[in-house]
Protein backbone atom coordinates (compact mmCIF):
# COMPACT_ATOMS: atom_id res chain seq x y z
CA UNK A 1 0.00 0.00 0.00
CA UNK A 2 1.45 3.24 -1.14
CA UNK A 3 1.82 6.09 1.79
CA UNK A 4 -1.17 8.28 -0.10
CA UNK A 5 -3.47 5.52 0.05
CA UNK A 6 -3.59 5.51 3.88
CA UNK A 7 -6.76 6.36 5.55
CA UNK A 8 -7.55 10.18 5.96
CA UNK A 9 -10.82 11.83 6.41
CA UNK A 10 -11.53 13.76 2.95
CA UNK A 11 -11.77 17.58 2.44
CA UNK A 12 -15.95 17.79 3.52
CA UNK A 13 -15.58 14.33 5.66
CA UNK A 14 -17.35 12.35 3.12
CA UNK A 15 -15.83 11.62 -0.41
CA UNK A 16 -19.21 12.58 -2.24
CA UNK A 17 -19.40 16.11 -0.71
CA UNK A 18 -16.03 17.10 -2.18
CA UNK A 19 -17.57 18.52 -5.20
CA UNK A 20 -19.60 21.04 -2.75
CA UNK A 21 -16.57 21.90 -0.62
CA UNK A 22 -15.24 25.44 -2.13
CA UNK A 23 -19.21 26.55 -1.98
CA UNK A 24 -19.41 25.13 1.44
CA UNK A 25 -16.33 26.93 2.80
CA UNK A 26 -16.99 30.53 1.26
CA UNK A 27 -20.08 29.90 3.26
CA UNK A 28 -19.59 29.18 6.26
CA UNK A 29 -15.92 30.36 7.00
CA UNK A 30 -15.53 33.95 6.08
CA UNK A 31 -12.99 32.52 3.41
CA UNK A 32 -11.88 36.01 2.28
CA UNK A 33 -11.22 37.27 5.66
CA UNK A 34 -8.67 34.43 6.16
CA UNK A 35 -6.93 33.11 3.28
CA UNK A 36 -5.83 36.92 2.99
CA UNK A 37 -4.41 36.86 6.52
CA UNK A 38 -2.83 33.71 5.88
CA UNK A 39 -1.47 35.23 2.62
CA UNK A 40 0.25 37.90 4.12
CA UNK A 41 1.72 36.22 6.75
CA UNK A 42 3.23 33.60 4.40
CA UNK A 43 4.70 36.33 2.20
CA UNK A 44 5.49 34.87 -0.61
CA UNK A 45 9.15 35.91 -2.37
CA UNK A 46 10.12 34.89 -5.59
CA UNK A 47 13.21 33.31 -4.43
CA UNK A 48 10.26 31.30 -2.00
CA UNK A 49 10.07 27.23 -2.50
CA UNK A 50 6.29 26.86 -0.21
CA UNK A 51 4.72 23.67 0.22
CA UNK A 52 0.91 23.64 1.06
CA UNK A 53 0.04 20.46 3.04
CA UNK A 54 -3.58 19.55 2.50
CA UNK A 55 -3.99 21.57 -0.01
CA UNK A 56 -7.34 20.40 -1.15
CA UNK A 57 -8.67 21.74 -4.15
CA UNK A 58 -5.71 24.39 -4.14
CA UNK A 59 -7.81 27.87 -3.14
CA UNK A 60 -4.99 28.95 -1.20
CA UNK A 61 -2.15 27.72 -3.38
CA UNK A 62 -3.39 29.68 -6.16
CA UNK A 63 -3.31 32.48 -4.01
CA UNK A 64 -0.12 32.33 -3.58
CA UNK A 65 0.81 31.95 -7.26
CA UNK A 66 -1.01 35.10 -8.14
CA UNK A 67 0.17 37.10 -5.33
CA UNK A 68 4.13 35.89 -6.19
CA UNK A 69 3.95 34.24 -9.52
CA UNK A 70 7.71 33.31 -9.64
CA UNK A 71 7.55 31.52 -6.04
CA UNK A 72 7.60 27.45 -6.66
CA UNK A 73 4.76 26.09 -4.93
CA UNK A 74 3.86 22.75 -4.08
CA UNK A 75 0.21 21.07 -3.13
CA UNK A 76 0.55 18.04 -1.24
CA UNK A 77 -2.33 15.85 -0.46
CA UNK A 78 -3.38 12.23 -0.57
CA UNK A 79 -6.81 12.39 -2.04
CA UNK A 80 -6.89 11.96 -5.58
CA UNK A 81 -10.47 13.17 -6.39
CA UNK A 82 -9.52 16.44 -4.59
CA UNK A 83 -6.76 16.92 -6.32
CA UNK A 84 -8.42 16.45 -9.68
CA UNK A 85 -10.48 19.55 -8.92
CA UNK A 86 -6.98 21.22 -7.61
CA UNK A 87 -5.49 20.69 -10.88
CA UNK A 88 -8.29 22.03 -13.40
CA UNK A 89 -8.68 24.92 -10.59
CA UNK A 90 -5.29 25.79 -11.03
CA UNK A 91 -5.50 25.47 -15.04
CA UNK A 92 -8.13 27.68 -15.64
CA UNK A 93 -6.34 29.72 -13.29
CA UNK A 94 -3.30 29.83 -15.17
CA UNK A 95 -1.17 28.89 -11.99
CA UNK A 96 1.78 26.91 -12.39
CA UNK A 97 1.56 24.32 -9.27
CA UNK A 98 3.15 21.44 -8.76
CA UNK A 99 0.92 18.57 -7.32
CA UNK A 100 1.89 15.66 -5.10
CA UNK A 101 -0.21 13.04 -3.89
CA UNK A 102 0.80 11.85 -0.59
CA UNK A 103 0.23 12.47 3.48
CA UNK A 104 1.29 15.21 4.89
CA UNK A 105 4.11 13.21 7.41
CA UNK A 106 5.28 11.18 3.93
CA UNK A 107 6.07 13.50 1.10
CA UNK A 108 8.12 11.72 -1.21
CA UNK A 109 11.74 12.79 -2.03
CA UNK A 110 11.25 15.19 -4.46
CA UNK A 111 9.45 17.24 -1.71
CA UNK A 112 12.09 16.74 0.77
CA UNK A 113 14.79 17.67 -1.53
CA UNK A 114 12.94 20.77 -3.10
CA UNK A 115 14.61 22.88 -0.35
CA UNK A 116 11.26 24.20 0.92
CA UNK A 117 11.14 27.35 2.62
CA UNK A 118 7.89 28.08 4.02
CA UNK A 119 5.20 25.60 4.55
CA UNK A 120 1.37 26.75 4.95
CA UNK A 121 -1.59 24.28 5.73
CA UNK A 122 -5.17 25.40 6.28
CA UNK A 123 -8.14 23.27 7.41
CA UNK A 124 -6.07 20.31 7.43
CA UNK A 125 -4.94 19.24 10.97
CA UNK A 126 -8.38 19.57 12.77
CA UNK A 127 -9.43 16.55 10.80
CA UNK A 128 -6.17 14.56 11.60
CA UNK A 129 -5.98 11.88 14.34
CA UNK A 130 -3.61 13.03 17.20
CA UNK A 131 -0.58 11.42 16.33
CA UNK A 132 -1.09 12.83 12.70
CA UNK A 133 -1.13 16.22 13.65
CA UNK A 134 2.24 15.53 15.74
CA UNK A 135 3.58 13.78 12.36
CA UNK A 136 2.65 16.40 9.92
CA UNK A 137 4.26 19.31 11.88
CA UNK A 138 7.46 17.25 13.12
CA UNK A 139 7.87 16.74 9.67
CA UNK A 140 7.44 20.43 8.53
CA UNK A 141 10.55 21.42 11.24
CA UNK A 142 12.15 18.39 9.68
CA UNK A 143 11.76 19.62 6.08
CA UNK A 144 12.52 23.77 7.03
CA UNK A 145 15.91 25.13 7.29
CA UNK A 146 16.87 27.36 10.28
CA UNK A 147 14.52 30.81 10.33
CA UNK A 148 11.62 28.64 7.79
CA UNK A 149 8.47 29.79 9.07
CA UNK A 150 5.21 27.20 9.06
CA UNK A 151 1.79 29.09 9.06
CA UNK A 152 -1.17 27.08 9.72
CA UNK A 153 -4.88 28.60 9.63
CA UNK A 154 -7.11 26.15 11.16
CA UNK A 155 -9.97 25.58 13.97
CA UNK A 156 -8.08 26.65 17.35
CA UNK A 157 -8.96 26.97 20.43
CA UNK A 158 -12.79 27.40 20.83
CA UNK A 159 -12.71 30.04 23.88
CA UNK A 160 -16.51 30.83 23.79
CA UNK A 161 -19.59 28.91 24.83
CA UNK A 162 -21.01 30.16 21.32
CA UNK A 163 -17.54 29.28 19.15
CA UNK A 164 -18.31 25.75 20.78
CA UNK A 165 -21.39 25.25 19.83
CA UNK A 166 -20.84 26.54 16.30
CA UNK A 167 -17.77 24.16 15.68
CA UNK A 168 -20.10 21.15 16.67
CA UNK A 169 -21.20 21.70 12.72
CA UNK A 170 -17.47 20.98 11.79
CA UNK A 171 -17.11 17.68 14.64
CA UNK A 172 -20.69 16.07 12.80
CA UNK A 173 -19.23 16.36 9.57
CA UNK A 174 -15.27 15.06 10.79
CA UNK A 175 -15.60 13.62 14.11
CA UNK A 176 -15.41 14.46 17.70
CA UNK A 177 -11.98 12.36 18.55
CA UNK A 178 -9.89 14.16 15.40
CA UNK A 179 -11.40 17.81 15.85
CA UNK A 180 -11.32 18.40 19.99
CA UNK A 181 -7.83 18.52 20.54
CA UNK A 182 -7.86 21.35 18.08
CA UNK A 183 -10.93 22.97 20.30
CA UNK A 184 -8.63 22.11 23.40
CA UNK A 185 -5.99 24.39 21.81
CA UNK A 186 -3.23 21.59 20.94
CA UNK A 187 -1.59 23.18 17.80
CA UNK A 188 0.37 25.54 19.66
CA UNK A 189 1.56 22.82 21.85
CA UNK A 190 2.43 20.45 19.55
CA UNK A 191 4.49 23.24 17.81
CA UNK A 192 6.52 23.60 20.26
CA UNK A 193 7.16 19.66 21.04
CA UNK A 194 8.43 19.77 17.90
CA UNK A 195 11.26 22.21 17.97
CA UNK A 196 9.85 25.34 16.67
CA UNK A 197 10.46 28.76 18.75
CA UNK A 198 8.71 31.15 18.64
CA UNK A 199 5.24 30.20 18.28
CA UNK A 200 2.31 32.56 18.13
CA UNK A 201 -1.08 32.86 17.29
CA UNK A 202 -1.41 35.99 15.26
CA UNK A 203 -5.01 35.59 14.27
CA UNK A 204 -8.53 34.25 15.62
CA UNK A 205 -11.09 34.35 13.51
CA UNK A 206 -15.12 34.28 14.52
CA UNK A 207 -17.00 32.45 11.38
CA UNK A 208 -20.30 30.30 11.70
CA UNK A 209 -18.58 27.23 12.28
CA UNK A 210 -16.22 28.33 14.97
CA UNK A 211 -13.14 30.23 15.37
CA UNK A 212 -10.45 29.74 12.88
CA UNK A 213 -7.21 30.55 14.52
CA UNK A 214 -3.65 31.49 12.29
CA UNK A 215 -0.51 30.43 13.66
CA UNK A 216 3.39 31.10 12.88
CA UNK A 217 6.02 28.98 14.01
CA UNK A 218 9.65 29.59 13.26
CA UNK A 219 12.10 26.97 13.31
CA UNK A 220 15.59 28.29 15.21
C1 LIG B 1 -10.77 20.74 4.76
S1 LIG B 1 -9.67 20.37 3.47
C2 LIG B 1 -8.66 21.84 3.36
C3 LIG B 1 -8.16 22.09 1.96
C4 LIG B 1 -7.33 23.34 1.74
N1 LIG B 1 -6.12 23.36 2.51
C5 LIG B 1 -8.13 24.60 1.99
O1 LIG B 1 -7.63 25.50 2.69
O2 LIG B 1 -9.23 24.71 1.44
C6 LIG B 1 -8.53 19.25 4.23
C7 LIG B 1 -7.61 18.56 3.25
O3 LIG B 1 -6.64 17.85 4.01
C8 LIG B 1 -6.38 16.64 3.35
N2 LIG B 1 -5.83 15.70 4.33
C9 LIG B 1 -6.48 14.88 5.18
N3 LIG B 1 -5.60 14.17 5.90
C10 LIG B 1 -4.36 14.56 5.50
C11 LIG B 1 -3.02 14.19 5.86
N4 LIG B 1 -2.80 13.27 6.79
N5 LIG B 1 -2.00 14.80 5.24
C12 LIG B 1 -2.22 15.75 4.30
N6 LIG B 1 -3.46 16.13 3.92
C13 LIG B 1 -4.50 15.55 4.50
C14 LIG B 1 -7.72 16.20 2.78
O4 LIG B 1 -7.56 15.31 1.70
C15 LIG B 1 -8.32 17.55 2.36
O5 LIG B 1 -8.05 17.85 1.01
Amino acid sequence: MSEASRDFVPALGQNWLTPLYDLTIALTTREGRWRKLLLKAADPQPEDIILDIGCGTASFAILLKRSSPQTRVIGLDPDSEVLMIAKRKASEADADIEFVEAMGDAPPESVQQAGVTKITSSLVLHQVPLDGKRAIIGKAYDLLPSGGRLHIADFGEQRTKLMRFLFGAVQRLDGVEYTQPNADGILPEIMRESGFSPVEEANVVATLVGSISLYRAIKP
